[in-house]
């Protein structure tokens, strides 16, 4: 990281490609060649003040990211030479690690070619779906659920898994792309384009008998629409903020249909996936079943190269991303 993006957008000049020689394994380490690494919206507070998960990154610190790779030379009797392993690698080619906690550092289980899918569908975002949706949505079937930022990694699963299960599915994004992405790969029912549409209109058509559930990962002006619809003891997942990341105000959006929770005894709960960290195995391996039954597909946005980080970060807060945005660091070996 080469400087803080501090009341502004993430710009290219806030990072600096570093040459350093490939590390050598200290007793207990292992060094991974690392594949894919993972974006993810988080990253801007990690380099501000570290989002209230880690402390913030100082300037000339590796930016710090998850990555999935391959074990090249172990000295560490938990990974040998081979693995495949999943965990926090940072933006870098080579990465070490001593298997502690703190790298949340762990095998991959059920590996499906792409590796990518570590990150994406069977990693962390996916499993934000998984413990959003199911633990705190807590969906019936029949009932009708809404996502926003449904086109994103996140999003890409949500509305296939409430599907699973017998529920309606309503997307919201920001191009009319996404948007027939959403109907045509990724099973929703229907979706809005909220650039071009009135969001709350077009939910009131869309979502006819009323929203059960609404998994937002945008907030602002998209979750204000939604809590208008709500029915009573809906359920609002707080997953994420995307549009208020960088808003630039101190001042959190005013929510206007917020009431409407008290009125109609629904629930808005927010959650940080690392404290699901002890059950990522369950997700993992429900997730991994239904794509191999082909119930539930992935859309990854892949661009290749390290120099390329930068550009796939700002990607997010753009929009440009459509499913889960990687990079390719090296050739995947599968
Ligand atoms: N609670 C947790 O532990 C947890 C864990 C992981 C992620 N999250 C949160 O989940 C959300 C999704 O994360 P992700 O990794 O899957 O990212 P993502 O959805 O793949 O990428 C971000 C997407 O947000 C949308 N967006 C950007 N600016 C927006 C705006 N102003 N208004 C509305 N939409 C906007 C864009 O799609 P459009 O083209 O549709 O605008 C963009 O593609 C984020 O808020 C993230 O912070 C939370």
């Amino acid at each position: 990281m080469a400087e803080r993006p501090v009341d502004r957008p993430v710009r290219l000049t806030d990072f600096k490609l570093h040459e350093a020689p490939v590390p050598e394994p200290k007793a207990g380490e292992f060094v991974i060649r690392v594949i894919y690494a993972s974006l993810a919206p988080v990253m801007r507070f990690y380099m501000l003040d570290g989002a209230g998960i880690e402390k913030p990154l100082e300037i000339g610190e590796v930016m710090r990211g998850r990555g999935v790779g391959q074990v090249i030379a172990s000295r560490n009797p938990n990974f040998k030479d081979g693995d495949i392993v999943q965990g926090k690698m940072g933006w870098q080619e080579y990465a070490v690690s001593d298997g502690s906690p703190y790298w949340m550092m762990y095998k991959v289980h059920q590996r499906i070619v792409p590796v990518s899918t570590a990150l994406g569908v069977l990693g962390v975002t996916g499993f934000t779906a998984y413990f959003g949706l199911f633990d705190i949505g807590k969906p019936k079937p029949g009932e009708t659920v809404l996502v926003s930022g449904a086109a994103g990694g996140v999003g890409s699963s949500v509305g296939q898994l409430a599907k699973i299960i017998g529920c309606r599915t309503v997307g919201i994004a920001g191009t009319a792309e996404k948007c027939s992405l959403l109907t045509e790969k990724l099973g929703y029912d229907a979706a809005i384009n909220y650039k071009t549409e009135d969001v709350s209109a077009r939910i009131g058509v869309l979502c006819g008998a009323g929203v059960d559930v609404f998994f937002d990962n945008v907030g602002g002006p998209i979750l204000d629409a939604a809590l208008a619809h709500i029915n009573k003891y809906a359920r609002v997942v707080a997953c994420g903020g995307i549009s208020q990341y960088i808003a630039g105000s101190t001042e959190p959006y005013p929510l206007r249909n917020a009431y409407k929770i008290g009125r109609l005894n629904a629930l808005l709960q927010g959650f940080l996936i690392y404290d699901y960290e002890p059950r990522f195995v369950e997700a993992e391996r429900a997730m991994a079943a239904w794509v191999k039954d082909g119930k539930l597909t992935y859309q990854e946005d892949v661009l290749d190269g390290i120099e390329r980080m930068p550009e796939a970060l700002i990607r997010l807060y753009a929009g440009e991303n459509k499913g889960k945005q990687l990079v390719r660091i090296s050739p995947d070996p599968f």
